[in-house]
């Protein structure tokens, strides 16, 4: 497969975590030219902190981080509570003094796609505030762009409330432009997540697993499971793993080329996706995947970078 080149944009948060894990074990396949966060799961400082945590653990501190949005362009931060006290819970990391590069958000994801040798794929893992943010102040940079593979929306339902999942609902002015269909995008809406889980069986043996990367995916994979756990669930939905296992093999995956329309208000529609069929869209909307791939993928892409990583 020919290299990509990515800019991940994140607010980790533990399924952005083991996205971001995956992608790190294909170098051949994925060059990582940064990583940006933006206000999502919990305010950005914090979430800032655990990406640099997580470098710092796994001894890759030359990927660059840049801090982004603070806020949604309209609506006030929506912190989560799945992802516990710090936006990543489940792991203590040891100390660190890891810095993000000082540059205001735009600039940099701006500079990386234009010093790029190719044009970039951006992996969206979180809401969508720096990517809409970038596209309407450098419009001309969709010319750089390859495509955007968000993790976002939904078909018919919501998981924060009754018609809107979390990255959308955070910043649905951001998701309506992403989705105005000027730059080819995926979008992995909650019903194609649905088969993008991995079962009980692999999170404890994560769990019991010593070696040292598999000591801190076991204790955040532990952590991110009790609420599948209360739920009488076997299996655990990794969200924006999908992204990556995307562009890995898009063939495990079936969607259809729609117009991306985003509902901006209503208790319970903001952050509605409503999607419309048509064949000569630039978004492709995924509606499944094989799940049984999907999960032998990370579980291969673990036990890759636990082998590696001491
Ligand atoms: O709805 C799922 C999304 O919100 C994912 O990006 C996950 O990280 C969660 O916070
Ligand atoms: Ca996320």
């Amino acid at each position: 497969m020919k290299q990509k080149y990515v800019l991940i944009d994140c607010d980790p948060g533990h399924d952005d975590v083991m996205a971001i894990l995956s992608t790190i074990a294909h170098p051949d396949i994925f060059h990582i030219l940064g990583i940006t966060t933006v206000c999502g799961n919990n305010l950005v400082p914090l979430i800032t902190e655990n990406i640099l945590n997580v470098l710092h653990y796994i001894h890759r501190e030359d990927i660059p981080v840049c801090m982004g949005a603070e806020n949604p362009l309209v609506y006030p931060p929506s912190p989560q509570a799945a992802h516990g006290y710090n936006g990543l819970e489940g792991f203590e990391f040891p100390k660190h003094s890891l810095k993000t590069v000082q540059q205001d958000v735009i600039s940099f994801m701006k500079e990386k796609i234009l010093s790029s040798p190719e044009p970039v794929t951006i992996m969206a893992l979180a809401p969508l505030t720096n990517i809409a943010t970038l596209l309407q102040k450098e419009p001309t940079i969709i010319d750089h762009i390859e495509q955007i593979v968000v993790m976002g929306g939904s078909w018919y339902r919501g998981n924060v409330i009754p018609h809107a999942e979390f990255n959308i609902y955070a910043d649905p002015h951001a998701a309506k432009e992403v989705f105005s269909g000027k730059v080819s995008t995926v979008i992995i809406p909650l019903e194609c997540c649905d088969d993008c889980t991995i079962s009980e069986a692999t999170v404890q043996s994560w769990i019991h697993d010593e070696r040292y990367l598999t000591k801190m995916v076991g204790g955040i994979m532990d952590f991110f499971a009790i609420y599948g756990r209360q739920h009488q669930r076997t299996r655990h939905t990794i969200f924006d793993l999908a992204v990556t296992e995307y562009l890995l093999h898009p063939e495990i995956f079936e969607g259809e080329y729609c117009n991306c329309d985003v509902i901006l208000l209503g208790e319970e529609t903001r952050g509605q996706t409503v999607f419309t069929t048509n064949p000569n869209s630039k978004i492709l909307v995924l509606k499944h995947a094989d799940t049984n791939r999907f999960e032998q993928q990370i579980i291969s892409d673990i036990n890759l970078l636990a082998n590696e990583i001491i």
